[in-house]
């Protein structure tokens, strides 16, 4: 991966870091010299995440942290700002795609996806401005290609993650001022231990291969080379934006 020195030494916080695409997102800035606060509620993988990159010379602190309570994540973000310094590059990761059909959602289960996969960008976001707006910064959310495509069997995590698109476009604008840029990426199908575990059958890859333009299945670092991209300087005028890493899906 390209490095980028002005992400050297800077603080920078990830939710949902502990698997999958945040664990590629945390190692990634941690390699290249950023001190790297992420919050997850896998706490055996956040610690074992956090053992092997200490044992690498990186600077990384795991905070346990159920992102659906939201002083859980405040002390959390502030447990990152005490040990590292003010937080200027926010990845907003952390989420959960479990399957759902329509007609057995209850109102309590659908305030329960929206706090897992929507609520805890908007309160994370907020939870930085205060460290960002004297020297700007740059804040990531994550979104997903199955509303943009029109996956069904989980309107839920799909209503969510087009809704993340809509916050990134407002906050862009709030936050503009002070330098902070936010922006959205959206992945299509990326092949974490959990979709592959999950969901790769042999019928649901050859259609992935079929809908892509790019024939490979995408990894985590696919993802994880944009975020460092658009965290870095070399991102400086670009904000309010949705950046789609699906090889050619959508
Ligand atoms: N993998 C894909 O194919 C894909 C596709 C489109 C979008 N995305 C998006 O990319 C991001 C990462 O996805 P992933 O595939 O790596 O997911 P994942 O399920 O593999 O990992 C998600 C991480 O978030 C954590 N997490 C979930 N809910 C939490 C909570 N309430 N509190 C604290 N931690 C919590 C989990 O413990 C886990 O470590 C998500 O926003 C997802 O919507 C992924």
């Amino acid at each position: 991966m390209a490095i980028y020195p002005d992400l050297q030494g800077k603080t920078v916080l990830v939710t949902g870091g502990a698997s999958g695409i945040g664990a590629a997102l945390v190692r990634a800035f941690a390699e290249q010299g950023s001190r790297v606060g992420f919050l997850d509620r896998d706490v055996e993988a956040g610690e074992a995440l956090m053992q092997a990159l200490t044992a690498e010379g990186r600077h990384v602190l795991f905070v346990p942290v159920d992102l659906r309570h939201i002083e859980a994540l405040r002390a959390g973000v502030e447990k990152v700002r005490e040990t590292f310094g003010g937080i200027t590059v926010l990845v907003n990761n952390a989420a959960h795609d479990e399957r759902h059909a329509a007609e057995d959602v209850t109102e309590e289960y659908f305030d329960e996806r929206m706090d897992t996969n929507f609520k805890h960008q908007f309160f994370a976001s907020q939870a930085v401005f205060s460290d960002m707006k004297s020297g700007g910064g740059s804040i990531i959310c994550m979104s997903s290609i199955t509303w943009m495509a029109g996956f069904g069997g989980m309107p839920l995590y799909t209503a969510a993650k087009s809704a993340v698109i809509g916050l990134v476009r407002s906050l862009a604008r709030d936050f503009g001022p002070f330098d902070i840029r936010v922006n959205a990426i959206t992945p299509g199908w990326i092949m974490t231990r959990r979709q592959l575990e999950l969901w790769l059958t042999p019928e649901a890859d050859a259609m992935r291969a079929e809908r892509q333009a790019l024939k490979r299945r995408l990894q985590p670092e696919d993802v994880a080379k944009l975020a460092l991209f658009l965290a870095s300087d070399d991102a400086s005028g670009i904000t309010s934006q949705n950046y789609v890493v699906d090889g050619g899906w959508v």
